[in-house]
């Protein structure tokens, strides 16, 4: 397989007058073509340092980045014409309609004002925004605004594409729609390199996912070979049939109300079910979530603490 992206023991670290911060280490990471990555991470785990420095708008203070076989601090300008951004903090120029923008923004990638404009139309109809194509982007509230973002880049002929957090701030239909356009980029053989801290997003879309905390990598692959490294892969409800003290020496338990929760390995929980089975007590299974493979390996939840701190940066 291709690979599109490579980061070799990548780091950056801020530097300010008096203090500094490690904000990535040592991240070793490979994306193949045409293939959904999700970087996942709380609030400051790293995301949109990476992001930054993998669309060659920051500079790495260690190791090093490829994008399509060009270092991004050497060649730059080969990596920036094969690459479309839509940073975390985008701006989009408010005086103009979404359909302005988006043919503005091909135009500047090099098609003709007739190509840029057909395509505008066609992208913002499929990210539902006809009904605004002509409105200025100053009267459009956020989620709207964050979706012409989308259309823009959905529209480039760029083959990789990075979307920080597109979804942050979006009604659940709105998402619905972003999630299509990624969709259909990856179908058209596009790769795409998306952060989030929506678990049931990185879930949806994902082929790849990549897990930082704090600056640093600790898993990525296919959630198959994510779950593969987690100690407790499966997740178990049961009612009745099993001490708790038989289940504690299984894994990981939980009581919520009559049902008892086991987070577990696949040995135990198959054992589990042929002994239910016998047993004629109820006993469903399964993989566990993104959710909790996120809590088993980083050790904290992904949202609470995260959406507070986000409250507080609206406010
Ligand atoms: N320009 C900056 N100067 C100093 N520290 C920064 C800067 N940008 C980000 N950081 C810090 O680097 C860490 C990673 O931030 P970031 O990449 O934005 O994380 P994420 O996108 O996952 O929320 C955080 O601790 C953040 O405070
Ligand atoms: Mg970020």
């Amino acid at each position: 397989m291709t690979e599109v992206l490579v980061a070799r023991k990548l780091g950056r670290r801020y530097r300010w007058r008096g203090g500094s911060n490690q904000a990535l280490l040592d991240v070793d990471l490979s994306v193949p073509k045409g293939v959904v990555l999700g970087l996942l991470g709380r609030n400051g785990a790293g995301k949109t340092t990476f992001v930054r420095i993998a669309a060659t708008s920051l500079m790495p203070t260690s190791g090093s980045l490829e994008v399509f076989g060009h270092d991004v601090v050497r060649e730059a300008d080969a990596v920036r014409e094969r690459i479309a951004v839509i940073p975390q903090e985008s701006r989009p120029f408010y005086w103009m309609s979404p359909t302005e923008l988006v043919a503005y923004y091909l135009r500047m990638r090099g098609e003709s004002t007739g190509a840029a404009l057909r395509q505008a139309k066609e992208t913002l109809e499929e990210l539902e925004l006809t009904r605004w194509k002509d409105t200025q982007v100053n009267r459009l509230s956020g989620g709207l605004r964050r979706r012409v973002m989308v259309a823009m880049v959905m529209a480039s002929d760029a083959e990789f594409l990075f979307l920080d957090e597109p979804t942050t701030g979006l009604d659940p239909l709105a998402r619905r729609s972003v999630w299509a356009a990624i969709r259909k980029a990856a179908k058209a053989n596009r790769t795409v390199l998306l952060t989030t801290h929506y678990l049931d997003e990185a879930e949806a879309l994902s082929d790849r996912l990549a897990i930082l905390e704090s600056g640093r990598l600790l898993a990525s692959g296919t959630p198959r070979e994510i779950a593969a490294r987690v100690r407790h892969p499966y997740r178990v409800t049961l009612e009745g049939g099993f001490s708790e003290k038989e289940l504690r020496a299984l894994g990981q338990v939980t009581q919520v109300g009559a049902k008892t929760l086991l987070f577990t390995g696949e040995q135990e929980a198959r054992e589990l079910a042929r002994v239910s089975l016998e047993k004629g007590t109820r006993i469903s299974m399964g993989p566990v979530s993104l959710e909790d493979l996120f809590v088993q390996i980083v050790g904290k939840e992904i949202s609470e603490e995260d959406e507070e701190v986000e409250a507080s940066h609206a406010a």
